[in-house]
């Protein structure tokens, strides 16, 4: 038996033989399509080279490209498991020709490949022509031999290619097989031509065409090949069986889900086990090119499939999660031919894990509410659309899936009726919408919500895509425009640009489109959390509602938010191990030149704290181990260990972010190959956040700053990678500089300051004694030579003195009362610059106040007030001029109150 493996590699074998360059497949999700979910034909990756706008290094190529079929206007999940030939996931085998060589040599490849080659009967082939194609018919009247029978003229659209309304377009030409008689069915253009006896398996498409909305506007540059070949049909063909489920691959596959399941692939299980098989292939190579369950896009789309699947496992009476069991087997056929699927191997089994046990939890209460409502029901019934609302709603079952669990039963749904409650739901939530307080502006958001749901974000995996522009805002009122030099904001239909949210800033980037538009995208926000709207600037051209935009995110500045944000959780979880589990984060600032992160804590940080958390974070940023990203319940998060972020609100999954072996400091260069995943990580956190592949991308972590926001709330603002670097170079050069001003070198520099500063503090302190003793000195000696007065029959030493310290005026009254040498009273005024101040001491046990005798100097000096102890009070008055009137009241208060 030919194996699948064995057909991909001799088709490919066979055309690089003949000249072609061997093309690896492209991710599933397209880059240059705006217009597509995912890759639905070989020759997507070439649209641009079909229509000229883009140049290869070859002119002939092949490959053996990944496609799925699940979504938009292709949609076959419906069939899946039900039909020998209907897949969500397949392979589409290909040649082309750019250009190269036309009609007659893609004929001849065929031909040669199928019957020669491969030695397929040339009596099973019939073929189709465009109706009016002459030179095809001819051709292969010429190369196959084949008689007019089995050329078979068809003139509908069947037998007329197009990539879609917009793209490449020609006339085509299919090659049939024929199963034999004892199938029934009749050949192409017959009436019976639906049953499955033959079945297409080869087209070749004659490029000619460019179409714009579904009509053609122009030739392309040059006649082209593009042909597609089902690899599962012609697998089947060559392996002789029917039924493309009957193939090796699948049949590897289903024995599989029937081993550990311990159910056969017969009667009503059949479905079940190629249902399985089908999305296991469809959910596992998805995943692989970074498409993750979610409620929105094409995420939704792989949730869908995934959860079509896993209802089939429970019908198999799986007890536990069942399909991240098979990935094994799924990896072990197919990962040869696609390298991509082994590298996913663990994030492709986590995500299956994690969306089953998610499932589970809500299907069996989900299967017993539709039991109720359809148990009454009669083949030909419809079940209400509130119902299967409320299965989406609170149980997570898309659509089709409640769809395909009453198929079997003849039951059908009633799709206006769910699309009603999905509108109200909607209706409700708008209303509850506490928003911006700017009700005008949160209109318009939400018409666009509702006009084309939220923007898809596929930036975490790339930098750049394609978008179609579905609104246009100027000064907050939707135009159908932009033009050059003008400013305006847009929402595309998906964007690999941020838009701000959980703290990080959005991302700045350009835009332009093939024709000739130049514009940068300065900011991007994120209204309602859910549309991501660029504020642009139009340098060049203009952006109309419906264009087709490439978007550049600016690779440095993302690299630089990523860093940062990366850096945050490492600072967090830092902060907890050194400080405490009370420490939780009250706010932050991702962005590209720094980040700032307030947590809840008493105190400031010490220097040996802010040492040892650098130190460690670090050290994490050295091991260099991979950032893991997984999408959980908020609960399943939580239980998992993540902490989650400051003000966030989450949906029905969450982001979860781990990073870092859980003990940093532990085996440095020696445990790289070590995963930092779940609650086994030093962080694990909810974030929707980008970040770094692996730590070591944060290159260097430096805190510059610490400090107190409110109380029991402080700030750290720190910088990373290069931001670093520079403030490190600076702090260096900083330090040059005062090392060379104080003639050291920079070791010294610290030892040389504490030195500079110690004489400097004896200076001062030598020239305040100095100024006191010039400021006491003449009039000191005057006063003390005559010796105290008497003043009412008590010694009394009393002075004036100019440019004395105020703060020095009670010890020098203190040390005038000393001299006295008997219990008596000693006032001292003294003027600095025309203000005057007064102390007054009085000895123990006289009947005098100081405060009455400074109360009556103050009032002479203009001043109010004056107070202190009945032994020592002080005061003072702007007059200076009138100190020595002061101490002449302070002698007439002293006689009054001594009489
Ligand atoms: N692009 C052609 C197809 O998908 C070959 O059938």
């Amino acid at each position: 038996m030919t194996s699948t493996n064995d057909i991909r590699r001799s088709f490919l074998d066979y055309f690089e033989k003949a000249g072609h360059a061997r093309v690896a497949s492209a991710p599933l999700v397209p880059h240059n399509d705006p217009t597509l979910m995912f890759v639905n034909a070989g020759m997507v990756p070439f649209k641009n080279v079909f229509t000229g706008l883009e140049t290869r290094p070859y002119v002939t190529a092949t490959s053996s490209q990944k496609c799925v079929r699940a979504g938009g206007k292709h949609n076959d999940l419906d069939n899946v498991g039900y039909t020998a030939r209907h897949h969500t996931f397949f392979e589409m085998l290909g040649n082309f020709s750019f250009g190269q060589y036309f009609k007659e040599q893609a004929i001849a490849h065929a031909w040669t490949l199928l019957t020669k080659e491969w030695g397929l009967d040339p009596n099973r082939l019939t073929i189709t022509v465009y109706h009016t194609d002459d030179e095809a018919a001819q051709l292969w009247k010429r190369i196959a031999g084949l008689p007019d029978s089995r050329i078979i003229r068809i003139a509908t659209k069947d037998n007329f290619w197009a990539m879609g309304d917009d793209g490449p377009s020609g006339p085509c030409s299919e090659i049939f097989y024929d199963h034999g008689d004892h199938i029934p069915g009749g050949p192409p253009g017959s009436p019976d031509e639906d049953g499955d006896r033959f079945v297409e398996i080869w087209n070749l498409v004659f490029m000619q065409y460019e179409q714009v909305g579904g009509e053609i506007v122009s030739d392309l540059p040059k006649p082209s090949i593009d042909t597609g070949m089902g690899l599962e049909r012609i697998a089947a063909v060559m392996q002789g069986v029917h039924d493309n489920y009957d193939t090796d691959i699948f049949k590897a596959l289903i024995a599989e889900s029937e081993a550990l399941t311990k159910t056969r692939a017969e009667g009503d299980r059949k479905a079940s086990h190629r249902v399985i098989a089908d999305h296991l292939r469809a959910a596992g190579f998805l995943v692989a090119d970074g498409v993750l369950p979610a409620n929105e896009g094409r995420g939704y789309v792989v949730r869908r499939i995934m959860r079509r699947a896993m209802r089939h496992a429970h019908l198999l009476g799986a007890a536990d999660p069942l399909m991240h069991r098979l990935v094994p087997a799924l990896v072990a056929e197919m990962g040869g031919a696609y390298p991509d699927l082994v590298r996913a191997q663990p994030l492709i089994e986590a995500t299956l894990a994690q969306e089953e046990v998610q499932f589970r939890r809500t299907l069996a209460n989900g299967l017993r509410l539709l039991d109720d409502a359809t148990g009454k029901m009669f083949t030909g019934d419809t079940l209400p659309g509130a119902t299967a609302f409320k299965l989406y709603d609170t149980f997570g079952f898309p659509y089709d899936l409640t769809e395909d669990a009453l198929r079997a039963r003849g039951l059908a749904v009633d799709r206006a009726g769910f699309d009603a409650a999905m509108a109200e739901q909607k209706a409700a939530a708008r209303a509850a919408w506490k928003g911006s307080g700017d009700r005008a502006s949160d209109d318009l958001w939400f018409d666009l919500v509702e006009e084309h749901g939220p923007t898809e974000f596929t930036g975490y995996a790339g930098h750049d895509g394609e978008g179609i522009v579905l609104a246009l805002v100027k000064d907050g009122a939707r135009v159908d425009s932009v033009v050059e030099g003008e400013k305006g904001q847009l929402i595309l239909n998906q964007t690999p640009f941020y838009g701000e949210s959980g703290g990080q800033i959005g991302d700045a980037g350009q835009l332009s489109s093939i024709n000739g538009l130049e514009a940068i995208v300065e900011d991007v926000s994120k209204p309602l959390g859910k549309l991501h709207l660029l504020s642009i600037c139009v340098k060049k051209g203009k952006i109309a509602l419906g264009d087709t935009l490439h978007q550049s995110v600016d690779v440095e500045r993302r690299a630089q938010v990523r860093a940062n944000h990366s850096a945050t959780h490492l600072l967090h979880a830092a902060l907890r191990r050194r400080l405490g589990g009370h420490v939780t984060q009250k706010g932050s600032l991702v962005a590209a030149d720094r980040l700032r992160f307030d947590y809840s804590h008493p105190t400031a940080l010490t220097p040996a704290d802010i040492a040892a958390i650098e130190a460690e974070v670090n050290a994490h940023i050295r091991h260099n181990q991979p950032v893991s990203t997984r999408l959980m319940t908020p609960d399943d998060a939580i239980a998992a260990g993540a902490m989650a972020l400051f003000g966030e609100k989450y949906g029905d999954e969450v982001r979860v972010l781990s990073m870092g072996l859980p003990s940093p400091l532990a085996g440095e260069g020696d445990s790289r190959s070590e995963r930092g995943e779940g609650s086994s990580s030093y962080s694990v956190e909810l974030c929707g956040g980008t970040h770094v592949t692996a730590l070591g991308d944060i290159a260097l972590f430096k805190i510059v700053a610490e400090s107190a926001v409110s109380s029991g709330i402080r700030r750290i603002e720190a910088l990373t990678g290069e931001a670093a670097r520079l403030w490190l170079t600076d702090r260096d050069a900083r330090l040059r500089e005062a090392a060379a001003t104080l003639k050291a070198s920079p070791d010294e520099v610290p030892a040389r300051l504490a030195v500079l500063m110690e004489n400097s503090k004896r200076l001062e302190r030598e020239l305040a004694d100095a100024k006191k003793a010039l400021a006491m000195g003449g009039g000191s000696a005057q006063a003390e030579a005559a010796g105290p007065e008497q003043v009412a029959g008590y010694p009394f030493l009393g002075q004036v003195v100019d440019g004395l310290d105020p703060k020095a005026l009670r010890s020098e009254v203190d040390a005038m009362r000393a001299r006295l040498g008997a219990p008596g009273i000693a006032a001292l005024i003294a003027t600095n610059d025309g203000r005057a101040s007064v102390a007054v001491g009085v000895s123990e046990g006289l009947p005098v106040s100081a405060v009455d005798l400074v109360k009556a100097a103050v009032a002479a000096l203009g001043g109010q007030g004056g107070g202190g102890r009945p032994d020592m009070a002080q005061g003072g008055g702007p007059d200076g001029a009138k100190a020595p009137e002061a101490l002449a009241a302070i002698k007439d208060a002293l006689a009054k109150v001594a009489v």
